[in-house]
This record gives C-alpha cells, sequence and structure tokens, in this order.
C-alpha cells in the first residue's frame, strides 16, 4: 500500500468513533515496532518525524524507511507526518520529500520557543494549508500552547499558560482550512507532565469538550499524551535509571476525548522509556554484551508491546482493512474541489 493521507486516515477514525495514535520514530527500529504492533492489531497506522528526528536521521533515511515499511505491510494504511513544522520553509521541505501530512506548529514563532500572535498563527498556517493541499497534503494547526520541549521544540512551562479558548479555535478552523487541530489542554511534552495523577484543575478535559462542541467536525488532536506508566518507570529505575515520580495522561482521559472529537493522539514518551528500560536491563543482567542487537531486539519488542497496547486502547485496532486508501493524487482533486465550493 502507498503512503496514505492523513485526512483520510482521521475522516474514517470519525465515522468509526476511534483515535489514531501518531507514534514519533528517529530510526528503524522504531518504526518496525510500530509495523509490527499495526499488523498484530490491524490498525491503521501514523507514523511522525520531528524537525530533531529529520536532522538525527537525515530525513531521507527516515522516509526510504516508511516506503520499506509501506512495502513490507501491504495491507496497513501509513500515514508519514512532520510533527510540529516550525516554518513555511520545514513544511514545504516535508512535502517535496515525500511526507503526506504536515503539522504547522505556528503557536510559536519560527524560533519554535516563543508563542506567537493569533495572527501570525492564522498567516503561516494558511499559507501552508494552500500550499499542501495544492499537493494533496493533509495540514494539522496548532491553537493555544502546549507546556514542555520535546526535541528542542517548545514554550517550557506548565502547558496551563497558553490553554486553548474555544472561540479563537473556531475562528483559526474557519481562517485557515486545516484538517485537523491541536488543542492546549494542559499536557506537555516528555517525562514530567504532572506532579500527581492529573484532575481537572491541571488536565482541562472540559475546555476539551467545549471546543468540541463548537467544532464537532473538526478532527482534535492530543499532544503530549503519554501516559508515563509506573512499570515503565520502574524498569528504568531498578537498572540504574534516576526518573524523578512523575505522572502522564491516563489513558481513560485520552478514551474520553476520543468521545469528543479526538482522533489523532500523540505519543513519543511512553515508547522512549520503554526502549529505554529494556536496553538498561540487557547492560545491567548481560555486562558481556557488546552486539547492538542483543539490546536492541528488546528494545523494539519493548516499544512494539506499549503500540500495540495504545492501538487496542485508542479503538484503531482491526480498522486496518476497512476502508480503500484514495489516493494522494485523487486528494489533489477533493481539495480542489472543496476551494472551488468555498469561492
Ligand atoms: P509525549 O512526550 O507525551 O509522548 O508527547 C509526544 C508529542 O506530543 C509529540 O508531538
Amino acid at each position: 500500500m502507498p503512503l496514505v493521507s492523513m485526512r483520510q486516515l482521521l475522516d474514517e477514525a470519525a465515522k468509526g468513533g476511534y483515535g489514531v495514535g501518531a507514534f514519533n520514530v528517529n530510526n528503524m527500529e522504531q518504526i518496525q515496532a510500530i509495523m509490527e504492533a499495526a499488523r498484530e492489531t490491524k490498525s491503521p497506522v501514523i507514523i511522525q518525524a520531528s524537525r530533531g528526528a529529520r536532522s538525527y536521521s537525515q530525513d531521507k533515511f527516515l522516509y526510504h524507511l516508511m516506503l520499506a515499511a509501506a512495502e513490507l505491510y501491504p495491507e496497513i494504511p501509513l500515514v508519514m507526518h512532520l510533527d510540529h513544522g516550525n516554518s513555511f520553509e520545514t513544511c514545504k521541505s516535508a512535502i517535496e520529500l515525500g511526507f503526506t501530512s504536515v503539522m504547522m506548529d505556528g503557536s510559536l514563532k519560527e524560533d519554535g520557543k516563543t508563542p506567537s500572535t493569533f495572527d501570525e498563527n492564522v498567516a503561516v498556517t494558511k499559507a501552508v494549508v494552500d500550499l499542501a493541499h495544492k499537493h494533496g497534503v493533509t495540514v494539522e494547526g496548532e491553537i493555544g500552547v502546549l507546556g514542555g520541549i520535546e526535541d528542542g521544540h517548545g514554550a517550557g512551562g506548565s502547558g496551563l499558560e497558553h490553554v486553548t479558548d474555544p472561540e479563537q479555535a473556531v475562528e483559526f478552523v474557519k481562517k485557515t482550512g486545516v484538517d485537523a487541530l491541536a488543542i492546549a489542554i494542559g499536557t506537555s511534552h516528555g517525562a514530567y507532565k504532572f506532579s500527581k495523577k492529573p484532575d481537572g484543575s491541571v488536565l482541562k478535559m472540559d475546555r476539551l469538550i467545549e471546543i468540541h462542541k463548537r467544532l464537532p467536525h473538526v478532527h482534535l488532536v492530543m499532544h503530549g499524551s503519554s501516559s508515563v506508566p509506573q512499570d515503565l518507570q520502574d524498569v528504568i529505575n531498578q537498572y540504574g535509571g534516576k526518573l524523578k515520580p512523575t505522572w502522564g495522561v491516563p489513558v481513560e482521559e485520552i478514551q474520553l476525548g476520543i468521545r469528543n472529537g479526538v482522533r489523532k493522539i500523540n505519543v513519543d514518551t511512553d515508547n522512549r522509556l520503554a526502549i529505554t528500560g529494556a536496553i538498561r536491563k540487557v547492560f545491567a543482567e548481560q555486562p558481556e554484551k557488546f552486539d547492538p542487537r542483543d539490546y536492541l531486539k528488546p528494545a523494539r519488542e519493548a516499544m512494539k508491546k506499549v503500540v500495540a497496547l495504545r492501538m487496542t486502547q485508542f479503538g484503531q485496532a482491526g480498522h486496518a482493512s476497512d476502508y480503500k486508501p484514495i489516493s494522494i493524487e485523487e486528494m489533489k482533486k477533493f481539495y480542489a474541489g472543496q476551494s472551488a465550493a468555498a469561492k
């Protein structure tokens, strides 16, 4: 199966009332872990690469690994998505390379740190939408600002400084025409999200529900959605790691989100934890080992388990063959028709 558009995956998820995990990658083992989990659970897949991942891997390597994934797992609809594009140029280069979906994170200025104004965000996102849709490529925008920093990208903070304003969300979608909308509801990137199990004072699910009520047909995206499970933390600390006590986003809150318009759920940290724990275990228990395969295989297996579990919890499991993929060429026509109708 060729790489497919994220718009189609999310439209189908909306019809079926489920969510789709979007998992970050930097290398071959992570892509293999996701594809194996997808095959096992029969799930459609979104694989995403940040700017950091693109520069770490020289993105051509990642691109060709994705093509290999599409070839080796022909039964799985597979989206290649740019996570947190910081500028028009970054999104353009991803589209030119062959990504089938891009995120223009105009909530921050091009430095990837400083919150932008609403008008700046609208202008850059709209420019990316115009370009991407001409190429049949999906666009995710962001309104409000997430907390934390991931791969050098982020405003820092707890995530409560710039919670999404529902009114602005409506205006943003109208002015930009994005296919999916990331909102800020108190989550943040990384392992340190909450200092105890989050309640409504720090994880604003009410806000999400309010936004969904005003934008019932818009695909919402939850970033910073790792659950940071205790068992994954424990493995790391048991084998010499030094994670401080921390809490992530409980899966039941994500499921509440899915019942209220969330179609894409971003997960990176949980997989990083699983990989690190598995590698630490081999290093601690078998210090004589030095073949990278001896620790990368268990690392890949540990990540696969987490991804398969999330695919089941988000509801995408079993939906890989529900629909025939729409080609990117056909998506170009779809968007052209949409903009003609809007005139
Ligand atoms: P986590 O750090 O919670 O996994 O979030 C990842 C993310 O939102 C990527 O954009």
